[in-house]
This record gives C-alpha cells, sequence and structure tokens, in this order.
C-alpha cells in the first residue's frame, strides 16, 4: 500500500524518533509549516492519547508507552526488517479479517503487519471467539506471500508460537510452555493464541499467502473475560508491569524472532528447542478430530510439526480439533 505521509504522521515521526526534547522550531523547518501548525498538531496528537510533553524553552518530548505507535515499533526492529509496511488500527472487527481483505487486492506491500488495539469480532481456531479488549492486548495478524508451494501451515504455527515464546522468556523473564499447536502457556495458563490461515489464488487453486494472526493477553485484566474461559486464560500483565515494556517494544521484538525463525522454518531445525517447552511430551492425551477421539501418551513432535502418539499415531495440527490431557 503507498502509504501517504501527512504532516502529522511526519510529526509523529520525528517525535517518535527523537531521544530528547525536539524544538517546535526544528520540527516546523524539517516539515515545512508553521510553528503555530506544529502546536496545532502535537495538541491534537495529545488529544488522541500520544504520550508528548511539552516544556517550555524545550519543545516536545515522545515518551513511549501504551499507545500503540507504528513509528516506535519500527525504530526498535531489526535493521533489515525497517522496511516492512504496518498498518494500525484503533478498532477492527479481526486483524485476520483485514488481512483477508487486503491479500485479495496488495500482494506488492507484503510482508505487512497488521494490529489494532482492539477487535470486535476476534477469533481463534474452529471459529471460537477470541477476546480483544482494547488498550490491554496485542492482536496482530502478518500477512505473507508463501514461500514455496509445499506450505505446512502446522509448521509455520508451530515456528510462530516458538517465537513469541522466546519473546516473552527474554523481554519478560519468565517460563513459558507450548500447547501444541498453538497456544503458548505460562503457569499453566494460555496468554497467547495463534491462527494461521493459508489463502489461495483463485486461477491456480494453490496457496499464495498466508496469515499468521497473534494474539497475547499482555496486560490484560482476566477478571473481565468471559466466565467460562477464565479457568484456563493467564495474562502477562505482572511481568509486564514488573519489566515496564510498552507493547510498541514488544512488538518489535516478536517481529524479530519471528523473522528470524520464518527465513527457515521449513526445515523444522527449530523444533528441538520447541520441544523442550512442549507442555504436551509425555503426558496422556485425548485427541478430538470432529467426532472422532483417540487416546495415548505423546511421545514427541517431529520435524513437521505433527504430533506423535507412543502407539505410533501421527496427527496434523489441522485434523485435530481439540487436546485435552487426561
Ligand atoms: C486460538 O487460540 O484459537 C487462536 C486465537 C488467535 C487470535 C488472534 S488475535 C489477532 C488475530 N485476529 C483474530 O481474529 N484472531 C487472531
Amino acid at each position: 500500500m503507498a502509504h501517504f505521509m501527512n504532516n502529522t504522521q511526519k510529526v509523529l515521526e520525528l517525535l517518535s524518533n527523537s531521544t530528547n526534547y525536539l524544538s517546535g522550531e526544528k520540527i516546523a523547518s524539517e516539515v515545512g509549516i508553521s510553528r503555530t501548525a506544529v502546536w496545532k498538531i502535537v495538541k491534537n496528537l495529545q488529544d488522541l492519547g500520544y504520550p508528548i510533553k511539552s516544556k517550555m524553552h524545550s519543545g516536545y518530548y515522545y515518551k513511549d508507552n501504551n499507545k500503540l505507535n507504528e513509528f516506535i515499533i519500527k525504530k526498535n526492529l531489526p535493521t533489515d526488517l525497517k522496511n516492512i509496511a504496518f498498518e494500525l488500527h484503533d478498532s477492527l472487527n479481526s486483524t485476520n479479517i483485514r488481512a483477508k481483505e487486503i491479500s485479495a487486492s496488495q500482494v506488492d506491500s507484503q510482508p505487512l503487519i497488521i494490529i489494532s488495539d482492539q477487535q470486535t469480532g476476534g477469533y481463534g481456531r474452529y471459529g471460537r471467539s477470541f477476546s480483544s479488549p482494547k488498550t490491554t492486548g496485542i492482536y496482530m495478524s502478518i500477512l505473507l506471500k508463501t514461500q514455496s508451494k509445499e506450505l505446512n501451515p502446522g509448521l509455520l504455527t508451530t515456528a510462530t508460537a516458538l517465537a513469541v515464546a522466546r519473546t516473552i522468556e527474554k523481554n519478560l523473564g519468565v517460563a513459558t510452555q507450548i500447547k501444541w499447536v498453538n497456544d503458548v502457556l505460562v503457569n499453566q495458563k494460555k496468554v497467547v493464541g495463534i491462527l494461521t490461515e493459508a489463502v489461495s489464488d483463485i486461477e491456480s487453486g494453490s496457496i499464495n499467502q498466508v496469515i499468521i494472526g497473534i494474539g497475547i493477553n499482555y496486560l490484560s485484566d482476566i477478571s473481565l473475560f468471559p466466565p467460562e474461559i477464565q479457568e484456563r486464560v493467564g495474562t502477562l500483565r505482572e511481568y509486564v508491569e514488573q519489566s515496564h515494556l510498552s507493547r510498541n517494544y514488544f512488538i518489535a521484538q516478536l517481529l524479530g524472532e519471528f523473522f528470524a525463525l520464518y527465513s527457515d522454518y521449513q526445515s523444522g531445525d527449530f523444533i528441538d528447542e520447541y520441544k523442550e517447552k512442549s507442555y504436551l511430551i509425555g503426558k496422556k492425551v485425548t485427541i478430538i478430530q470432529g467426532e472422532q477421539r483417540v487416546s495415548g501418551i505423546v511421545a514427541d513432535i517431529d520435524k513437521k510439526g505433527r504430533l506423535v502418539l507412543q502407539d505410533g499415531t501421527i496427527l496434523y495440527s489441522g485434523e485435530v480439533t481439540k487436546v485435552r490431557l487426561v
């Protein structure tokens, strides 16, 4: 998508990238507008919730907080990802749905990252709803052109789960476990959900794009979630509050981990690290596949991201509706 930078965005970008106070005069000359225009724009940004401090004789200073800001995310990305395209929204029905809409038209701007402060129709696997209240969560979709015809969405989901787990451990200093295939747990509670969806090209019928949706209970207050899921769901809140890391910073770290793994995920080489964090290996489970049930002890997760039971049964994530510990 061609990104038209208006003056407000230019001012926001300058402030977001500055490490100290910027004078109104300096901003005015860089953007090519008057100091009064700068003042008005800053006032407007402050009203929108952007944390910009103003100080007499010094100018303006951006202090990153919980407000989502594309420029702060970009500033914290590894250099090779600096040109990645973003779309930030205050509210969407679902970032995965938005990604699907875009996938129909704008193939050139990919990879594209879509983030929303809240979702009114967030969903997970099998159409289950995903609670997505504003300000406290991270709701993000990564839209990608697929690298090869042999896409294994299950393996991509496992790689994504590992990227999120690594990001949490490195930045928030708390151990994670991964419940095959797509749940990241902290203290046995689900704090992250991942939903990978493939988009096929209508003419060839082959998969040519993929959407990876990631939902994180970052600062979420679980007591506000639907009562029926409160038992199973957790939040990263206490760890985030201890480490003072903004959503912008965390998103940047996560994208760094994700793209590092994505470059080689087809090899399955990351699976040993995934297995070390596995919540299921060695446990007895019942696997629900539509109407069918299979029970057994989990022996392994193989290099294709499949679950292997002790009796030799091998399961692809796509075939499985639910995994229950027994
Ligand atoms: C699951 O737990 O079954 C997966 C949940 C995936 C939720 C994320 S939030 C961002 C993206 N948009 C959605 O509507 N879903 C995914």
